[in-house]
């Protein structure tokens, strides 16, 4: 399995230890678990241990030879960023859109005319698996290039059986092809196909009866999403799709009241989801639902400074109990970026987040939104050698010098992927 990791020293290590069970809320998550002068011994893949350099140096003194010695002094280190909320798997841009909202034209106007999701769709549908396959590959690349070790990735874009199943295939081929772990999650209900904008019922009953059933039996996804929105789907609609999801074992996630308030966080709580996302437009009764629930909140303030919007209220809902995730909905309409400590910085200034805080929001609480809490977000013995080394002294400095891409080496799987 290659040699043993030694990464050594760094000036700071956030092991964010205690938190593989459950996501951190409150006060906890700015509990970074800071080891000054850390060092992480990896074997196999994983973590075998962490400490004060002095302490592991003591332990394998008489294996130093066989190790390749990572050196993180002056740096710091964290675990591997995970982003848990992407549109991955998509064909082109939409620079012209952009450019038409910078003129006045709203999100919504644009998609309503035919524009947005879907003329993302009608680009991906047309798409090989070898373009798509392609194109998502390069995303990962620049992903892994920021730091970020996982990714989960949303179909959505084809509404459609074959694209639909076209942009799950991919996604699994570039979770076997890259070193990036890519967490799948269908979202056939993204938005209602033009065909059946008269009666988008029998879509609804079309993704029920139909789609989600063989998603489920091919096992291509592990998440059924939706995106409940005023125009797109009703609470309602939205409810027995992810109940449909979860009959046939797909754990509920949901894009929630992003645009306008829909009581979207609420029925977050009342369906059990593993998350819910966006959330600008969310009520104090839903965050307080949530909070109750366990909802992870997964905010993506690079989607509201993209829109012109104003940012979800992060401050509030850490303060009232929801465990806060953060990530960049990286997609070509609304957020077109890879990104995550930008987004991280956007989390301090628009949403009155601490940089302890972010970092927990992109890390451990990020990764129990994908349901992957036990294996990677903390740097802990026994999970996966996931681990990100920035060229600053303290977490601090990771906000503060902002817009600068600070990744200096990428351990990913317990090999030096990026140096
Ligand atoms: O999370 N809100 C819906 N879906 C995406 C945007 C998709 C697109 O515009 O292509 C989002 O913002
Ligand atoms: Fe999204």
């Amino acid at each position: 399995m290659g040699k043993p990791i030694f990464i050594r020293n760094a000036s700071q290590l956030v092991t964010l230890q205690g938190s593989s069970q459950a996501p951190l809320v409150k006060e906890a998550m700015s509990e970074l678990g800071v080891i000054e002068n850390g060092s992480v011994w990896i074997e196999n893949g994983v973590i075998c241990a962490v400490g004060k350099d002095e302490v592991l140096f003591e332990k394998y003194e008489t294996r130093l030879d066989e190790a390749e010695i990572v050196d993180a002094s002056g740096k710091l280190v964290t675990p591997g960023l995970v982003d848990p909320h992407t549109h991955l798997v998509f064909a082109g841009s939409r620079e012209n859109e952009f450019n038409m909202r910078l003129q006045g034209a709203t999100y919504m106007e644009i998609m309503n005319s035919g524009g947005g999701i879907h003329a993302t769709t009608k680009r991906t549908k047309s798409a090989s698996h070898e373009e798509l396959f392609e194109e998502s590959f390069e995303r990962l690349n620049q992903f892994l290039r920021h730091g970020v070790t996982t990714v989960e990735a949303k179909s959505g874009y084809g509404m459609e059986w074959e694209t639909e199943l076209k942009q799950l295939e991919v996604a699994k081929m570039l979770n076997e092809k890259h070193v990036i772990d890519v967490v799948p999650t269908f979202m056939g209900a993204h938005a209602v196909p033009k065909e059946y904008k008269e009666n988008p019922e029998q879509f609804v009953e079309h993704l029920i009866n139909e789609m989600i059933p063989k998603v489920a039996e091919l096992g291509l996804a592990e998440f059924n999403d939706v995106f409940c929105e005023h125009g797109v789907f009703t609470p309602e609609q939205s409810k027995r799709i992810l109940d449909a999801g979860k009959t046939h074992g797909l754990i509920p996630k949901i894009h929630a009241d992003e645009i306008e308030p829909y009581e979207g966080a609420e029925l977050a709580a009342e369906v059990g989801a593993i998350s819910a996302d966006h959330l600008l437009k969310a009520s104090e009764k839903g965050i307080k639902a949530m909070a109750e629930k366990g909802v992870v909140g997964v905010l993506l303030p690079g989607t509201a400074y993209f829109l012109m919007a104003e940012s979800a209220n992060g401050r509030k809902m850490i303060d009232l109990g929801v465990p806060v995730a953060l990530s960049t909905d990286c997609n070509p309409g609304s957020s077109p970026t890879v990104s995550l400590p930008f987004i991280m910085n956007l989390g301090c200034l628009k949403m009155g987040m601490t940089p302890a805080e972010v970092i927990t929001a992109a890390t451990i609480n990020a990764a129990h939104a994908i349901n992957r809490g036990r294996e990677i977000g903390s740097l802990e013995v026994g999970k996966k050698a996931d681990i990100t080394i920035l060229n600053v002294d303290n977490f601090m400095k990771l906000q503060y010098s902002y817009g600068v891409n600070h990744t200096h080496t990428v351990v990913k799987n317990g090999k030096v992927v990026v140096r």
